[in-house]
């Protein structure tokens, strides 16, 4: 027994030592394998650091630009977990330091008293503070955000902004047409262009134009109504622009020029994969046109069929919708021979009726046609005009006007038209979201072109007859509208990622 055990004792000692080199051996292999993963994972992210800069300005053209697109889909998803600062962005200034998402109204009692003392510290606070304390305290952010949504957006009232307003100067972007161009058409006041518009329960996100078109990425916008539809598309089109570091690398795809003769343009930003279209259709349900016995040809509107242009909408991912004005015109209002059901024409038919039943039309055209899990639809409600002395027919004007209407019961104006638009939206199945701006335009009497949708510097004596009360200077009212549709998004995409 001895002997054995001492045999196997000797055995023993140079298979311990193999054991202990192996395991020493081992260990460093894992600790070196460890530190060199941490390394590659250090310069992968700060590869990514690298990379984040460029892809605002990322040339359009790379070599393979299916693999660009997937590095950057990868990238920008990667960013919001460790959000750097852009090196090309200019140190924000204290004024302008407040995070887009937190900025709430400190008064409201609705918040806890403590959260409102720290979400004071965290509003001046700077960008990348701003970025930490946000992961730092979600629930902080939670409680923000819910009040954001559940705050009325459209209640409210506009404030001077010199800081950061206009969005974009005046006269510099393109794509504003003449009869909205009021300073390069002799305007020479210019504070309508620096209102903001504030709800009273919460701010508006911070536009960003850089972030608004990065939500758009691969999205199709399409914009469908009247003239203040087209009036809204410019005005989106100059806001989206100036998050463009290459400004040639937004173009209408078939090099056509905003003019009010013709009924569809279509903006695309390269470096997005998105396009901005307008598609006009003054009623939203379909125009045509009566020959009668004498072979004179009549306008007609046929109120239960949806506007011819319906395949276009069909397409985009978020639609902005609107009608309104061109009901009160002459035909339209008078109702005679003109609005057509079935294969009836009714030789008279109240205008208010058409207006009801034609949105119907157009409600249960979306009802069977959009997918609201991959389309978002908007309604933007009627904008106000104010016509002085007479109608935008009879002499009206609103020249010389230079502030908001700070009272009066004209600040109450909703007009039925509206309330027919609700009640239809109630009734659907696919959700529609109600840009509820009629009463933000009840104080803007000094945001319409009056005498300035065209050009008349130069003119000794400007006429003053026929004014345009209805539309708006651009930079202006519009403006708002997109900021409305921008916190729209910000507030639906932050509610549904948690
Ligand atoms: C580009 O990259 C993608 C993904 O890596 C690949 O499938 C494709 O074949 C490449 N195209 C060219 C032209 O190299
Ligand atoms: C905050 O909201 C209250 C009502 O909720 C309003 O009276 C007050 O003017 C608002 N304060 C600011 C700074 O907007
Ligand atoms: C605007 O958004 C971009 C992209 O999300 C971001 O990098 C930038 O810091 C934002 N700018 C401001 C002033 O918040
Ligand atoms: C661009 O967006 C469209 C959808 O509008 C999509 O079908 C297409 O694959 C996108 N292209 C690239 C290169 O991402
Ligand atoms: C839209 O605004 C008007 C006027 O402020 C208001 O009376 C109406 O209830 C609002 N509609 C909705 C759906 O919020
Ligand atoms: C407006 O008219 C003046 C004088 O005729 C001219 O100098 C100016 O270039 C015109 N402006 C625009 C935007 O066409």
């Amino acid at each position: 027994m001895a002997s054995s055990s001492s045999s196997s004792h000797k055995n023993r000692s140079p298979v311990l030592t193999l054991f202990f080199v192996t395991l020493f051996l081992l260990s460093a292999f894992i600790f070196i394998f460890i530190f060199r993963d941490r390394d590659t994972n250090l310069i992968s992210e700060s590869d990514l650091l690298l990379l984040q800069t460029p892809p605002l300005s990322f040339p359009a053209h790379t070599p393979n630009e299916t693999q660009t697109n997937q590095l950057i889909q990868q990238l920008e998803h990667k960013e919001r977990e460790i959000e750097p600062k852009p090196e090309s962005e200019p140190e924000p200034e204290p004024a302008i330091a407040t995070d887009t998402k937190i900025s709430v109204n400190d008064s409201d009692e609705t918040q806890a008293e403590s959260e409102g003392e720290e979400q004071k510290t965290v509003v001046g606070k700077s960008d990348e503070n701003d970025r930490k304390s946000e992961s730092d305290s979600d629930d902080e952010v939670a409680a923000v955000k819910q009040q954001q949504l559940d705050c009325d957006l459209y209640s409210g009232i506009w404030v001077k902004d010199e800081a950061n307003y206009p969005i974009y100067e005046a006269s510099s972007c393109p794509y504003v047409d003449e009869a909205y161009d009021c300073q390069a058409n002799g305007r020479k006041d210019s504070d309508y262009t620096r209102w903001r518009w504030k709800p009273h329960g919460c701010d508006l996100p911070r536009f960003n134009a850089t972030d608004f078109l990065r939500r758009l990425q691969g999205k199709k916008v399409m914009l469908v109504g009247d003239s203040m539809n087209r009036n809204q598309f410019e005005s989106f089109l100059c806001m989206l622009r100036e998050g463009l570091h290459d400004k040639t690398k937004m173009y209408e795809v078939h090099g056509y020029k905003i003019t009010k003769g013709r009924g569809y343009f279509v903006f695309k930003f390269e470096d997005y994969n998105c396009t901005v279209e307008f598609v006009r259709s003054h009623f939203l349900v379909r125009e045509g046109v009566r020959v009668n016995g004498q072979g004179s040809s009549n306008p007609i509107l046929s109120i239960d069929r949806i506007d011819k242009t319906f395949r276009r909408w069909k397409r985009a991912d978020i639609l902005v919708f609107n009608t309104g004005h061109w009901w009160t015109h002459g035909k339209t209002a008078r109702g005679v021979n003109y609005y057509k059901e079935g294969d009836q024409i009714y030789p008279k038919f109240d205008a208010v009726e058409a207006y009801r039943r034609a949105i119907k039309t157009w409600a249960n055209w979306i009802d069977h046609n959009i997918n609201p899990k991959k389309q978002i639809v908007y309604y933007r409600g009627y904008s106000s005009a104010h016509f002085r002395g007479g109608d935008w027919d009879s002499g009206g004007s609103c020249n010389g006007e230079t502030e908001p209407v700070l009272s009066g019961s004209i600040l109450d104006n909703y007009p039925l038209k509206m309330k027919i638009v609700e009640e239809a939206i109630q009734g659907m199945k696919v959700p529609v979201t109600l840009l509820n701006v009629t009463r933000m335009t009840n104080f803007r009497k000094d945001g319409h072109p009056s005498v300035y949708g065209k050009n008349v510097t130069g003119l000794k004596k400007v006429s003053t007859k026929k004014q345009d009360c209805s539309h708006w200077c651009l930079p202006g009212v519009p403006d708002a509208w997109n900021e409305l549709i921008y916190a729209n998004l910000v507030l639906q995409q932050s509610s549904s990622r948690g």
